[in-house]
This record gives C-alpha cells, structure tokens and sequence, in this order.
C-alpha cells in the first residue's frame, strides 16, 4: 500500500497515520518528524529546518525531495509506505513522481482530508505531544487520562514550538498557497479521496480505510 496524506496543518494526518500503518505494517514518513527529529539531535539539517519552521515556512524543496528520496530507497519502503506532509508543493510532487517512475512503482491513493480555519486553530493550540514516544493527544477533543502524562508510556507531554496562533495561522496560507494545489494535481490523476476532518478520529479513519479496501 502506497499512500499520501494531504491536507492542512492540524487536519489529523498524523493522527490517521499513526493508525494507517500500523494497520498496513508500512513504515510512517512524516517529514515533519524527520525535521524535528534533527531539531532534537542538532544536526545542520535541523538548524536550517528551524528556521522555517519556526516562522512557519515551507522548507526549500531541493533539501526535503532529497530527504524523502533516501528514505524512499530503504528497504522498509519496499512493500509500501504512507507519505505525511510531503508533498507539499507542485515541484515536490513532480519530483516524487519522477522518483516513483525510476523505482517501478505507483501511489495507490491519496487521502485529502479537510476542515475549516476554526477547527484547524483549535486542533494545532490544544494539541499535546509525548517526549518520549510520539503520541498525540489534544486537551479537549482527545484528552491523555492524566493531564500532561502520556496514556502508552508516562512520558511528558509538550506543545510543539510552532503550535501557536500566529505560526498557526501563517502556516495555513501557506498551506493554501502552495499545497492546496496539488488537490487538483492528484484528483487529475484519479487517485485523490476526499475526507471529512471534521468527523470524529475514528469515522475518519473508517472512511480512509473503508475506500482503501
Ligand atoms: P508537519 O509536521 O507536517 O505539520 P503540519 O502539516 O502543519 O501538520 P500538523 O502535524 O500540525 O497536523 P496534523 O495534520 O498531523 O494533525 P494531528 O494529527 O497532529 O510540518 C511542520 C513544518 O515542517 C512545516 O510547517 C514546514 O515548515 C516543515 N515541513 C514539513 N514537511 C514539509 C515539506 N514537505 N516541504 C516543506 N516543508 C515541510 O492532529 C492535530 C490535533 O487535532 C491533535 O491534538 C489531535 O489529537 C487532534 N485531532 C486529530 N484528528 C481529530 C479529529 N478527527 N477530531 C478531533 N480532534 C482531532
Ligand atoms: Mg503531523
């Protein structure tokens, strides 16, 4: 299984991912991730990331279409993957294209989940994140059973250094600008699913799953 989940910040691509692959037994390649994970340990590519994401700008495409080219030629990648927050602009998907076209391979969907401004600033504002594994949770939507421990392991939960208002909102017209194009892109393709983020984490995740299959 070969998959792509687009939409807006705070939509719930992780959230779904999360389940998509465990489901799937793919590996999860969010680029967001790979560039906080880099924050976290210091490398070079985290300081440049950084600074994009702390004013929240795209990262210049040359750097993440070759950050997703290696990881796509590990072997992991080989029966499947799912893509979280890449592509994200029309260059990136011609890149991603391209690079499929060299491996012999074809996206099998491409899940475009979508909700308004106001559920998308109270998603990002309420999340909470574990230091330790990962998970996600959200203060009021999707609460941990003990405020700021983590259900799966009793790590400390944080909030992500771009999850304010103000990045927030520069990172949805960012989002309209340059990703929300690609919409049309994969739709072109015959490839896109159109989901409702608006529904409860669960129905969506039945409606990705119920299409998929
Ligand atoms: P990235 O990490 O990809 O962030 P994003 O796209 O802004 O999306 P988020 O991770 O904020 O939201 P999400 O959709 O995953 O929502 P979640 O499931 O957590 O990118 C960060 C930055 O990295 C970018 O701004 C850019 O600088 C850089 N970058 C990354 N990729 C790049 C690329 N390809 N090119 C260039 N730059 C790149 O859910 C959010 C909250 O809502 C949670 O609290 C969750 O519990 C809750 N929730 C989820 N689903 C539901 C639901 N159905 N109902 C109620 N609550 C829900
Ligand atoms: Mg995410």
């Amino acid at each position: 299984m070969r998959i792509i989940l687009l939409g807006p910040p705070g939509v719930g691509k992780g959230t779904q991912a999360s389940n998509i692959v465990k489901k799937y037994n793919i590996p999860h390649i969010s680029t967001g991730d790979i560039f906080r994970a880099n924050i976290k340990s210091g490398t070079e590519l985290g300081i440049t990331a950084k600074s994009y994401m702390d004013k929240g700008l795209l990262v210049p495409d040359e750097i993440v279409v070759s950050i997703v080219q290696d990881r796509l030629a590990q072997d992991d990648c080989k029966d499947g993957f799912l893509l979280d927050g890449f592509p994200r602009t029309v260059e990136q998907a011609e890149a991603l294209d391209i690079e499929l076209d060299k491996m012999g391979i074809k996206l099998d969907k491409v899940v475009n989940i979508d909700a308004d401004k106001d559920v998308l600033i109270a998603r990002v504002t309420g999340r909470r994140i574990c230091k330790e594994c990962g998970a996600t949770y959200h203060v009021i939507n999707n609460p941990p059973k003990v405020e700021g421990v983590c259900d799966i392991d009793g790590g400390e939960l944080y909030q992500r250094a771009d999850d304010t208002e103000e990045t927030v909102a520069t990172r949805i017209q960012v989002y309209l600008e340059q990703t929300q194009p690609l919409i049309d892109y994969y739709r072109k393709k015959g490839l896109l699913l159109d989901v409702d983020g608006t529904k409860p984490i669960e129905e969506v995740f039945r409606t990705i799953i119920n299409s998929i299959e």
